[in-house]
């Protein structure tokens, strides 16, 4: 069976690396791996297949950033005219970014079967660009990779017959567990003069938190406060340094001795900032899953989640955007009072095996 795997934006790159590896270790596939070029600043892309040792990819379509509809436009040209020329079995996608559904639409369209990796999440707000991705790429895959129950029951909610649903876990957590050990390569601690739990971190990027002045400005009296009590440290997506630079955020935090920003990291020096944090804050969905699993608490700075149980079973809080509630629970956390979380079922590294498992059987059917 001959796939083609995507990848585009920066969370897809720590997915595909366990699907890949298992993927190339049987011989009943013939893979070849496109990246969409939707990242494409070092520290946005290869750094990741560096640390992570993802094989280059094979084909690059070199898309870049764009408004939606042209960069969606860009990736569905150039990859149609891949899937002429290599003709695949199956089109295998991650995630919920701008390069997943446009791909699965070109396959869809060639009716080239499509499997798509972390199915089923839905946040509800159909104001945020993933959420209309997560959407239209469920809807038209054959093959529905879930990392946990509440994903099947959206998608059965939804229509998807019960049997083109797989319950595999999270390849994210795949990853995690396999690149834990090799932190202690990592400088990244002494590089920038932080000890264990000292710090807390902080990643934000969505447009609906960035974007706009009075957002900003929010995070920053946030830190303002936190920064009094602790050091804190946030690697800006070049999304966020762009709108900091433009509403003039920089300066202010020049004010700030606490507050540190730096570029964005690789996968190796973030894991290692978060495994020995006090607390982060975040408007990821891979970081809610991620300190979670680690047990580390997680405040998301955010009116909605499509991963409700980080916050059932895990350690994230869901605060929005609220000043005065982020800084009490936040300083809770620092007191040590915080939900300590539970095992979340099939988080346990072998979620890549099981989706290959389900391919090879599918490759079987023919
Ligand atoms: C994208 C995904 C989002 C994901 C995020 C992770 C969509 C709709 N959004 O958002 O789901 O959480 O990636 O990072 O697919 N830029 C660079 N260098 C790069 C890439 C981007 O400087 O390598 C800058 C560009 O100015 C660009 C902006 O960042 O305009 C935003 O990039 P884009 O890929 O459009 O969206 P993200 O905010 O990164």
């Amino acid at each position: 069976m001959k796939i083609i795997s995507v990848v585009g934006a920066r969370p897809n790159f720590m997915k595909i690396a366990p699907i890949v590896e298992h993927i190339k270790k049987k011989r009943s596939f013939q893979h070849i791996l496109v990246h969409t070029g939707q990242h494409y600043d070092r520290k946005m892309s290869k750094s990741f297949f560096d640390d992570l040792g993802i094989p280059k990819p094979d084909i690059d379509l070199g898309v870049g950033s764009s408004t939606h509809a042209n960069q969606t436009a860009q990736v569905m040209v150039k990859f149609e005219e891949i899937l002429f020329a290599h003709q695949p079995d199956l089109v295998l996608v991650v995630g919920d970014v701008n390069s997943t559904m446009a791909c699965s639409i070109v396959a869809s369209k060639l009716n080239i079967p499509v499997a798509h990796v972390e199915a089923g999440l839905r946040s509800f707000d159909r104001t945020m660009p993933e959420e209309i991705n997560r959407l239209i790429t469920d809807s038209i895959s054959n093959i529905l990779f879930t990392t946990c129950r509440d994903a099947d029951r959206n998608l059965k909610k939804e229509g998807v017959p019960a049997k083109k649903i797989f319950f595999v876990g999270n390849v994210m957590i795949d990853t995690l567990i396999k690149n834990k050990k090799k932190t202690a390569s990592s400088t990244v601690l002494k590089t920038m003069g932080l000890k264990k739990q000292e710090y807390v971190l902080v990643t934000l990027h969505r447009p609906s938190n960035v974007d706009n002045v009075q957002s900003l400005n929010n995070l920053m009296d946030i830190f303002a406060n936190l920064q009094k009590r602790t050091k804190i440290i946030f690697p800006v997506h070049p999304r966020t340094r762009k709108q900091l630079i433009e509403f003039g955020c920089l300066e202010k935090a020049k004010a700030l001795p606490n507050l540190t920003f730096t570029d964005p990291l690789g996968y190796l020096d973030f894991l290692k900032l978060m495994l020995n944090c006090k607390m982060v804050l975040t408007d990821s969905g891979g970081i809610q899953e991620e300190t979670s699993f680690l047990k580390i608490p997680c405040l998301t700075l955010r009116e909605n989640t499509e991963r409700p149980i980080t916050t059932t079973l895990g350690t994230n809080y869901l605060v929005g955007m609220k000043k005065n509630k982020i800084i009490k629970i936040a300083n809770q956390i620092l007191d040590g009072k915080y939900k300590k979380g539970k095992a979340i079922p099939y988080w346990d590294g072998k979620a890549a095996q099981r989706i290959v498992n389900v391919l090879l059987q599918y490759a079987k059917k023919g």
